[in-house]
């Protein structure tokens, strides 16, 4: 019985030592110093999936203010506007930390400030707005990563 609970003790204290070695020693090597949100595969498909559409947003947009079209920019900016905000998952909502909400709050609701301004402002104040709004993407951007 008593060499078992040795072996069994040192196989135990060593993998220990094995993966807090790993962890700790990722943690200094690691190039990527950003924010890990941890999510899971599916989680990660669903998040990176309304990614693509805020790109998608920003080209419709673009587009819009180079064709000086009005209904398109309002269209393109409304899809990235509350709408996505409600239907990102709660369990993604969940592992997000304040800083994180607190960009991508305000990011959607400056589509939705958009989504205004794209009825009477001028395309030049459209581009700088849109541009503004792009550093938020920036930021968030810099900070965090899925996995
Ligand atoms: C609140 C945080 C946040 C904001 C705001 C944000 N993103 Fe992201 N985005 C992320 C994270 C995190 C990733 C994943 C990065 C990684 O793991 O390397 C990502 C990835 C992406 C990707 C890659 C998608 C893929 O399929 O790999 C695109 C495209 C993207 N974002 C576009 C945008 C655009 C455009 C904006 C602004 C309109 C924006 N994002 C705003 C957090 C954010």
């Amino acid at each position: 019985m008593k060499p078992l609970k040795t072996i069994v003790t040192a196989i135990v204290l060593s993998t220990i030592t094995v993966l807090s070695f790993t962890t700790h020693s990722d943690e200094l090597t690691s190039p990527d110093k950003r924010i890990s949100l941890g999510l899971t595969a599916t989680e990660e498909v669903e998040f990176l999936s309304e990614m693509r559409q805020m790109l998608t947003s920003i080209q419709g947009i673009l587009e819009g203010i180079g064709e000086e079209d009005r209904v398109k920019i309002i269209k393109s900016a409304r899809y990235s506007g509350n709408r996505m905000a409600n239907e990102t998952p709660d369990s993604i909502k969940k592992k997000t930390p304040g800083s994180f909400k607190e960009i991508g709050g305000s990011t959607h609701m400056m589509f939705e400030e958009l989504v205004i301004r794209a009825e009477d402002d001028d395309m030049e104040t459209l581009t700088t707005f849109t541009s503004d709004l792009m550093k938020k993407c920036l930021a968030c951007h810099a900070m965090f990563k899925v996995n």
